[in-house]
C-alpha cells in the first residue's frame, strides 16, 4: 500500500491464438505428443489486472466469466505463484488479486487460459519490478504452466515445436482476415481430442509417424501473405478427431465453405472454427451468412498476426 492509500495495479492485454498448422507426431513417454505447430495470434483480447492484496484470488468478468474456474486450478493464479517463487526476499512481498476481463472463448481451442497465464506473468513481473527476469526466464516459467503459454508471451506468428512450448518466430508481413465461429456449450477437452486422434490413427493402421515438421508450403505462403496460398496450406491433424467427437463442427465447416470462405479449419483441439477470408468486406459477408444459415454460435471477425501479452496500463486504484 502506498502512502496515499492507493494501490498500484498493472493491466496487460493478451490475444487469443489459432493454429495455422498442427502436425501431431507420436505420443511421448511423458503423455504429450511431439508437435509441429504454427501459432497465429488474433485480435480477440483478454485484459488481466494484478494488484497487491491480502490473499491470492482471481475474479473474472465478461461473457464467459461463469465458465472460468477461480480456485487453485486457475492457470493465471498458478502463473502468479510460480513467478512469486522467483522473487528475492527483499522484494515487495505478498499475494495478488487478479482480475480478468474475459473475451477469448473458454475451452475453445484458442488458448484463453494460457493467454491469461502469459498476461499474469508479464503483469506480475512489472508490478514486482523483477527487472532481472528476462524473456528467456519468463518463457521457462511459462513452459512449466502449459504448452501454449510461451507463445502468448510473444504473439505474432510462430512455429511451436516439442510439445508446442519451444517457440520460433515466423517472418510474416501483412495481415490475414478471419471469421471465428464458437459454439455455445460445445467445449471439447484437449486430452480427449488427442486421445481420439490416437484412436482414429490406430483404427486406420497409421502408427509409423514421422517426426513432425513445419511445411515449406505454409512458410512460403506466410512470407508472401497471399491469402489463397495460406488457405491451401492450412492443416490440423486434430480436426478429424474434433469432428468425430463433435460432428456439428463438420456442418459448420461445410457451411462456411459454401458461403465463400477461402478455407476453414478447426483451431487447435477445437471447437472454435476459423475461416480465412480475403478482406474485411468478405469477413462481413461471411459472418452475416453464417449467422443466417449456419449452426448457432458466436461469430467474431478478427485479424492476425497481433503482438502477444503487453502492459497497457500501470495505474493506481482507490
Ligand atoms: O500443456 P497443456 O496443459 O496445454 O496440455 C493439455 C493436454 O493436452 C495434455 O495433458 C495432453 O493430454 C494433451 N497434449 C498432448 N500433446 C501436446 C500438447 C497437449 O497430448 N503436445
Amino acid at each position: 500500500m502506498s502512502p496515499g492509500g492507493s494501490t498500484e495495479a498493472v493491466t496487460v492485454r493478451v490475444p487469443g491464438k489459432i493454429n495455422l498448422e498442427l502436425v501431431v507426431g507420436p505420443l511421448r513417454e511423458d503423455g504429450y505428443h511431439e508437435l509441429s505447430t504454427v501459432f497465429h495470434a488474433v485480435s480477440v483480447y483478454d485484459r488481466v489486472t494484478v494488484q497487491p492484496a491480502s490473499r491470492w484470488s482471481v475474479h473474472v468478468t465478461g461473457p464467459f466469466a461463469d465458465r472460468v474456474p477461480t480456485g487453485p486450478d486457475n492457470l493465471a493464479l498458478q502463473a502468479a505463484r510460480a513467478l512469486a517463487r522467483r522473487r528475492s526476499r527483499r522484494a515487495g512481498s505478498g499475494p495478488v488479486r487478479i482480475d480478468i476481463d474475459k473475451q477469448i472463448p473458454v475451452a475453445g481451442g484458442m488458448a484463453g487460459g494460457s493467454a491469461d497465464a502469459a498476461a499474469t506473468l508479464v503483469a506480475c513481473r512489472e508490478l514486482w519490478a523483477m527487472d532481472h527476469v528476462d524473456q528467456d526466464t519468463l518463457e521457462g516459467v511459462a513452459a512449466g504452466l502449459g504448452s501454449d503459454v510461451p507463445f502468448l508471451l510473444r504473439g505474432g506468428t510462430a512455429i511451436g515445436s516439442g510439445r508446442g512450448e519451444q517457440v520460433t518466430p515466423v517472418l510474416a508481413r501483412g495481415e490475414l482476415h478471419w471469421v471465428l465461429w464458437v459454439g455455445e456449450g460445445l467445449g471439447l477437452s484437449t486430452p480427449e481430442v488427442y486421445a481420439e486422434c490416437d484412436r482414429l490413427r490406430a483404427e486406420a493402421g497409421s502408427t509409423d509417424l514421422p517426426v513432425p515438421q513445419p511445411s515449406g508450403e505454409l512458410m512460403a505462403a506466410l512470407r508472401r501473405m497471399e491469402t489463397d496460398e495460406v488457405a491451401a496450406a492450412l492443416r490440423n491433424d486434430l480436426q478429424a478427431a474434433a469432428v468425430s467427437l463433435q460432428p456439428l463442427l463438420g456442418e459448420v465447416l461445410d457451411t462456411g465453405l459454401e458461403l465463400g470462405a477461402r478455407a476453414g479449419i478447426v483451431s487447435g483441439s477445437g471447437p472454435t472454427v476459423a475461416f480465412l477470408v480475403g478482406s474485411q468486406a468478405e469477413a462481413i459477408d461471411l459472418s452475416v451468412g453464417l449467422a443466417a444459415n449456419g449452426p448457432t454460435g458466436d461469430i467474431t471477425r478478427v485479424v492476425g498476426p497481433v503482438p502477444g501479452a503487453q502492459v497497457v496500463q500501470h495505474h493506481r486504484t482507490p
